[in-house]
């Protein structure tokens, strides 16, 4: 305040410019943070089959947690159909989605992270929006008291809950239904996961502030699953 008092001018004039000026470098200021918030990479992700090839009794039966992986990338029709898996919408009409939700609320949220960023899924028109850029994996990795599969899977998935949502409708009962949530949604994905040839593990174990913290997860959201997928190595 005090700087701001001394650099200002003595006469009620070029106050007044002084004022305006500052007004003006503002605006200038806000409309570049709008337009940096515009340039979010979207990514449009290919539509989702919805028939395979491994029956449903097969990728039960073939599921196992592995942890060691190919440096090989998932394509955007893998990503695409394990994130339809694990909440995609499959009616139309509700926007109910591919695993169950108590009272319809829908309060978990998806973050892809790979090598070249961090996406949130938008289950609402099937895309990707830009979270954070550049490889967190590593952060990760020491977040999960350095699990090496999360930093060797070429795609993690996060999911994360919004207890608040719950918590309006059903009270001390929400906890209990957001964990019975996230695990009918990681089964999704894992099984998914085996149905296209890849591998997954659920990885419980994690500093959820720092896991928080690294993916700017925002304070009404709590991390619960980190599932990285990809090519079984050895
Ligand atoms: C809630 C939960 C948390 C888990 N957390 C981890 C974890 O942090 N790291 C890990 O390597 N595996 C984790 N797992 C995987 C289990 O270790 C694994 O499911 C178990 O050893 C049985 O093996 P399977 O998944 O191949 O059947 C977790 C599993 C569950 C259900």
């Amino acid at each position: 305040m005090r700087i701001i008092f001394f650099l200002a001018p003595a006469s009620t004039k070029s106050y007044n410019f002084y004022i305006v000026k500052r007004l003006l470098i503002a605006i200038a200021l806000f409309s570049l943070t709008v337009n940096f918030s515009f340039a979010q990479q979207v990514i449009n992700l290919p539509k989702p089959k919805s028939s395979g090839k491994v029956s449903i009794e097969e990728t039960i039966k073939m599921r196992r947690s592995v942890r060691s992986y190919y440096d090989k990338g998932l394509t955007d029709q893998q990503i695409s159909q394990l994130l339809w898996a694990a909440q995609g919408i499959t009616d139309d009409s509700f926007n109910f989605r591919a695993a169950p939700s108590a009272g319809a609320i829908f309060p978990l949220t998806i973050y892809v992270v790979r090598k070249d960023g961090v996406f949130k899924y938008n289950p609402l028109g099937h895309k990707l929006t830009e979270h954070l850029s550049g490889d967190l994996r590593p952060s990760m990795l020491r977040a999960s008291l350095g699990q090496t599969c999360i930093k060797e899977a070429p795609v993690s998935f996060v999911i994360t809950a919004n207890g608040y949502k719950m918590r309006e409708k059903y009270g001390g009962r929400s906890y209990r239904y957001i964990c019975m949530e996230v695990g009918h949604a990681a089964e999704n994905l894992q099984l998914q996961a085996i149905s296209l040839g890849l591998s997954s593990v659920p990885i419980g174990s994690f500093w959820d502030d720092v896991i928080a913290k690294t993916l700017n997860i925002p304070p009404d959201e709590e991390p619960l699953y980190i599932i990285p997928v990809g090519y079984q190595s050895s």
